[in-house]
């Protein structure tokens, strides 16, 4: 295989996809609209979802693009080899045009005679089928064709081989694209990702979306059928640069020599800390530059926290003065200055003022801790959680500061009671909209609930319309206004306090929206 730079890359993909008919797709801001259900960008078809639906697009049925998102679903695991909450992703789509057999196709094309690929070195994993749609002997049967062995073809669940970009919106099954990341030349003979998913690893995904879940939960066949793909160009960057991560690419090397000269530190032996940083930086950048703030309501909550993670570490490296901290900013721009062009005056105000007054939490959390920590040296699992989840401290600045204080965290148990509450979350909000037929009995005469986009979570301009108390005891308020979003599977939502008119003080513990109307859950 070839090495190619990013911007090779990046042309590679232009030129192929052209050659092959598409038409390019302007890029949308990572800000969702005011009108969606998500937070931000997560993926290059959201822009496209009527469309996908059947309404006819004025570019065509064939575009591509490289579309920049936004993901806080793993945003734990950043620091490892691979995960980013900013990446830039590669797609292409047909809209009712060409289908499985084409898409899989191109896909080997642009990979083993544009890229170079060894084809002994890609695996792929297609659906196994359940009650609403069937295993898929197409995609497999298509992939053989191209020139994938059976040997490297795993048939997987719903979990791993069906996307969709929400709980409500077009859906179906994918097939997935791996490369051999083990650091043997090849991979035995036999090893396919079901049985050996650590070694392997996804760099392209085709969803063929062809169904439609709605608000009730409701399963449709759409129309027309649909390809959606999503490749990470920071992934491929790292495959085809031969780098042991992704930070070693060309798209952060630059910024992580800056940060061994600022921190007079080696990323070697920092390597967690400093893709942390370099991880977050890039995106507090990119969503500065897309106009959005830090506050306490939203996005803006979640960028909030991603600055408060990203200065965090940047701290534990080495603590900034004022003039330093401003020219490593200064500097950083350079460091990324071939992602997008950046309003850097503006983005570099925000951020230094959402420091500062983060440099307060952090007094105030050393107090937290201080307290705690006066009669033992050990932290429950209990203690960690109620850190995070009243006082928003990170796990990792928890971890963080345990480990300079010599303090044991039980971290076993509070990794299983996370896990629980997120499961509980996603089987609540799946259990809700089964249910949200019985919800739609509540909503008679009820008008579509306005969302408005206030930096704070103040419900001063809205007005109560309707309490209900359901079957199971749930109560739920109905406002005209509001500035919560509903909640997404991967954008759980804080506990948020609200005071009502008549003095009561309730906990929103959930945000739903059914039909047109979103709906509270207070606990
Ligand atoms: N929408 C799919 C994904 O994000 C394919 O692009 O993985």
């Amino acid at each position: 295989m070839e090495q190619l730079t990013s911007s090779q890359l990046r042309e590679k993909w232009k030129s192929f996809w052209m050659s092959k008919n598409h038409a390019y797709l302007p890029e949308a801001s990572l800000i969702a609209d005011k009108e969606s259900t998500a937070l931000f960008n997560v993926a290059g078809m959201q822009q496209l979802i009527p469309y996908l639906a059947g309404k006819e697009h004025p570019l065509g049925h064939r575009l591509f693009n490289i579309q920049k998102c936004v993901r806080t679903v793993d945003i734990d695991e950043v620091g490892d080899t691979f995960h980013l909450t900013f990446f830039d992703m590669m797609g292409n789509w047909s809209l009712w045009e060409y289908f499985k057999e084409e898409a899989i196709q191109w896909s080997y094309e642009f990979l083993v005679n544009e890229l170079w690929f060894d084809s002994r070195k890609l695996a792929v994993t297609v659906f196994e089928g359940n009650s609403d749609a069937p295993r898929d002997e197409v995609a497999a049967a298509a992939w053989q064709k191209a020139g994938i062995p059976a040997e490297r073809i795993s048939f997987l669940p719903e979990k791993h081989n069906w996307w969709s970009p929400g709980p409500v919106w077009p859906c179906g099954p994918d097939t997935e694209i791996f490369y051999w990341v083990w650091n043997s030349e090849f991979p035995p003979e036999g090893s396919n990702v079901k049985d050996d998913e650590d070694n392997w690893m996804e760099i392209w995904n085709n969803v063929f979306m062809e169904f439609y879940r709605d608000e009730k939960w409701v399963f449709t066949k759409l129309s027309q059928h649909n390809v959606d793909t999503g490749m990470w160009f920071e992934r491929m960057c790292r495959v085809l640069q031969n780098k042991a991560s992704i930070y070693e690419t060309d798209l952060f090397a630059p910024f992580i020599s800056l940060l061994e000269k600022t921190t007079n530190l080696s990323y070697t032996w920092n390597e967690r800390k400093f893709r942390i940083v370099a991880d977050h930086l890039r995106t507090v950048f990119m969503l500065i530059n897309d106009w959005l703030t830090p506050s306490n309501v939203g996005a803006g909550y979640v960028l909030r926290m991603i600055i408060r993670r990203c200065y965090y570490n940047l701290l534990l490296l080495r603590k900034l003065n004022e003039s330093e901290l401003s020219s490593f900013v200064n500097d950083s721009f350079i460091s990324f200055k071939w992602l997008r062009d950046f309003d850097e005056e503006r983005i570099k105000k925000v951020l230094l003022n959402e420091i500062s007054q983060f440099e307060k939490t952090i007094h105030k959390w050393e107090w937290i801790l201080e307290d705690l920590l006066k009669n033992s040296k050990k932290l429950s699992w209990e203690q960690i959680f109620m850190l995070y989840d009243t006082y928003g401290f990170p796990l990792e600045i928890t971890k963080e500061i345990a480990a300079e204080r010599g303090v044991e965290l039980d971290l076993e148990w509070y990794q299983k009671a996370l896990e629980d509450a997120k499961e509980k979350s996603r089987q609540s909000t799946k259990a809700m909209f089964q249910k949200s037929a019985d919800w739609s009995k509540y909503l008679e005469g009820i008008p579509a609930t306005e969302f408005v986009w206030y930096d704070n979570l103040n419900f001063e301009w809205s007005k109560l319309l309707k309490e209900i108390e359901a079957d199971d005891g749930q109560r739920v308020l109905i406002f005209d206004k509001t500035p919560f979003y509903p909640e997404m599977w991967w954008q759980n939502w804080d506990k948020w306090e609200i005071i009502l008119d008549d003095g009561r003080c309730v906990h929103i513990i959930n945000v739903q929206k059914v039909a047109w109307v979103i709906l509270h859950f207070v606990g």
